[in-house]
């Protein structure tokens, strides 16, 4: 055949390969979501193996080795005493609370790792809900008022990155004047922007015994048939003064992160949640899939989407293997 384009030559060893490549990993993409308990053992995670529930000294040392293998950041997810749960959540800011404990501990051992928190009611409300529910409703703007609490008692803490995940409306403002009254303006805002209402956290919740008690977080996590619905939230999240942007979940959503990507200026964030991981890992266990090119295969296709930062359950899995 007579071609003057022949793309094969691009792919024809790994040198030519190495140097065409358009999209790298590293470990410094990667934030690890670590489970933590208010006990003194370290528990295995049925729903989702692989990953454990700490207890702060665990938790520590698991953070020590993220870092150490060059992954920067941490955020956490709180499994709380069903005792502590009540209708308004105040377990969420309290300053002697299992998180503020938390992060103080990592910032004292760990003084380089970012500690990025989760806002939200979900893991302290009795309802089991990301908000404060009232007669089956989720309140808006009464949770929001928590929310803001909450935030500023983890950034009290040591937090540098506070994430909000909660879908609700004007939280962003919210957060950031209540953490620049508090003097905490340089305390970022990592926000969930285009937070789906998803089948694929259903690991993750059996993980913190977090889920719903009635009703689903439909009215306020998006419709995953939505699109456009994302480049609302995204305006808005910008206006209000975020820092970094969120997709979740990310595989299933890669059209939205890079929907995102073309319509911000911000770094973009996407988290591979629990049911992803789940599935690559459940599909490996009996040989059915390559454990170790899925998962790398699953985050280059997240990073090649757009997505600056990646939250994912694999992160030292995967920085494991780009060192080596
Ligand atoms: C709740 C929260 C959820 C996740 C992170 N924060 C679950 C939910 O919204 O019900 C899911 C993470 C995962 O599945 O890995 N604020």
């Amino acid at each position: 055949m007579d071609l003057p384009n022949r793309p094969r030559r691009n792919r024809k060893g790994p040198g030519v390969r190495a140097l065409t490549r358009e999209t790298l990993l590293s470990a410094g993409d990667f934030v690890l979501p670590l489970f933590l308990h208010d006990l003194a053992i370290d528990e295995a995670i049925e729903s989702m193996p692989g990953c454990t529930r700490w207890s702060l000294d665990g938790l520590v040392k698991e953070a020590g080795e993220a870092l150490a293998l060059g992954i920067p950041a941490v955020v956490l997810f709180p499994a709380i005493d069903e005792s502590l749960k009540t209708k308004k959540a105040e377990e969420s800011h309290n300053s002697g609370g299992l998180v503020p404990r938390a992060i103080r501990a990592l910032k004292e051992a760990l003084p380089e790792l970012v500690v990025m928190t989760d806002v939200a009611l979900d893991p302290y409300n009795i309802d089991g809900h990301d908000g404060i529910v009232e007669d089956g409703e989720i309140l808006n703007d009464e949770t929001v008022e928590v929310l803001c609490m909450q935030a500023v008692c983890q950034a009290n803490a040591g937090a540098d990155i506070i994430a909000p995940s909660d879908m609700m409306d004007g939280r962003v403002a919210a957060l950031r004047e209540a953490l620049d009254a508090a003097g905490h303006e340089q305390v970022s805002i990592c926000c969930y922007t285009a937070k789906y209402a998803s089948a694929y956290y259903g690991p993750f919740r059996g993980a913190l015994g977090s889920a719903p008690k009635a009703g689903d977080k439909k009215t306020y996590q998006m419709d995953p048939a939505n699109r456009r619905e994302a480049l609302r939230e995204l305006i808005l999240d910008e206006n209000e003064g975020a820092d970094i942007v969120m997709v979740k979940p990310a595989g299933a959503y890669l059209d939205i992160i890079s929907d995102v990507r073309k319509h911000t200026t911000l770094p973009v964030a996407a988290y591979q949640v629990s049911g992803e991981y789940l599935m690559i890992k459940s599909a490996s266990a009996d040989g059915w899939l390559n454990e170790e090119a899925v998962m790398m295969e699953s985050l280059i296709a997240i990073k090649r989407s757009g997505a600056d930062i990646i939250l994912t359950y694999f992160a030292k899995d995967a920085a494991k293997l780009l060192l080596s």
